[in-house]
């Protein structure tokens, strides 16, 4: 039997057996001397709303969902938060005393927090940032750097309608290139994400040309499987500054994590490491 007094979160998704989330919230729960279990749960989508429901009565705090319902997630939560709404999607849930679900989205606080911590030297303000891909990692990225200043984006995507529509979401600060020319828009960039699954481990490259990219400005990737992709390795050799992706999916985890187990976890080579086991 659960012993009811001692939380329990989880992470949400199917597939979900892949999930490094596990390995890293024992790691801070372990290395914080607090009590509490984090459990991977498959769940099929017409499952979702009935297991979301069912996880407060059974002591569960609040959850992370992963693919494939980010998205749908919005319609069963009873609140979202406005940076949720906007990037219309969700990756933390909080289940509330009074048995309300409040969704939010930690993606671009993640996104953000691994820049500052990688690349403490860029400024947001300092000039546009490029933006390669449009899909729902896209839309979290676009939006943080939004908020964060920086005056332009120069976001292109295989299907141009997807970058369309991500553009027309968020305002004129976000300008929509080609695919075939985004090799282009590097010359301008301060920043250039790779937010496209292209260079994972078992997917295809990234074929973007990217000898536009500047000596002294910042790369980063959200794949992090490889850790160092061939877009951070060309970038580095062209005196980037290059910060790889798993500290996103650290950073993302922290305000989860503080939420349901009552301390701010550190997020430093221990965590790293505790994900990648
Ligand atoms: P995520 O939530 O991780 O962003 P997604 O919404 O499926 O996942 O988006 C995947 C991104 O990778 C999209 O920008 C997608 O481009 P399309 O919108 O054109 O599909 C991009 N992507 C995936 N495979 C690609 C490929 N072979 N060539 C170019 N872009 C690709």
């Amino acid at each position: 039997m659960t012993d009811t007094k001692i939380p329990l979160a989880g992470v949400i998704g199917a597939p979900v057996a892949h999930s490094k989330s596990p390995q890293l919230q024992h790691h801070w729960l372990k290395s914080l001397g607090l009590k509490g279990h984090y459990i991977p749960m498959h769940v099929e989508p017409e499952d979702l709303e009935r297991v979301l429901r069912t996880l407060p009565a059974m002591g569960f705090v609040g959850v992370n969902i992963t693919i494939p319902h980010k998205e749908a997630v919005l319609q069963i939560a009873d609140q979202v938060t406005d940076r949720a709404t906007l990037i219309g999607a969700a990756n933390t849930l909080i289940f509330r005393k009074d048995g309300k679900i409040r969704a939010d989205n930690t993606d671009g606080y993640g996104f953000l927090e691994n820049l500052k911590a990688g690349a403490p030297e860029w400024d947001p303000k300092s000039g546009p940032a490029a933006v390669l891909g449009a899909g729902g990692a896209s839309r979290a990225v676009v939006a943080s750097l939004l908020e964060a200043g920086v005056p332009e984006i120069m976001l292109t995507n295989r299907t141009r309608m997807r970058a369309e529509r991500l553009a027309s979401d968020f305002g004129n600060r976000v300008q929509v290139y080609d695919w075939v020319q985004a090799g282009n828009m590097l010359d301008d960039a301060m920043l250039t994400v790779n937010t496209t699954s292209l260079g994972m481990i078992g997917k295809s490259e990234l074929r973007v040309p990217l000898d536009g990219l500047r000596r002294g400005t910042v790369a980063t990737d959200l794949v992090y499987t490889p850790l160092k992709t061939r877009f951070l390795a060309t970038a580095e050799a062209q005196g980037c500054v290059v910060v790889d992706g798993l500290g996103m999916l650290l950073h993302q985890a922290v305000p989860g994590f503080e939420r349901w187990f009552g301390q701010r976890p550190t997020v430093d080579s221990a965590a790293r490491a505790a994900a990648l086991r």
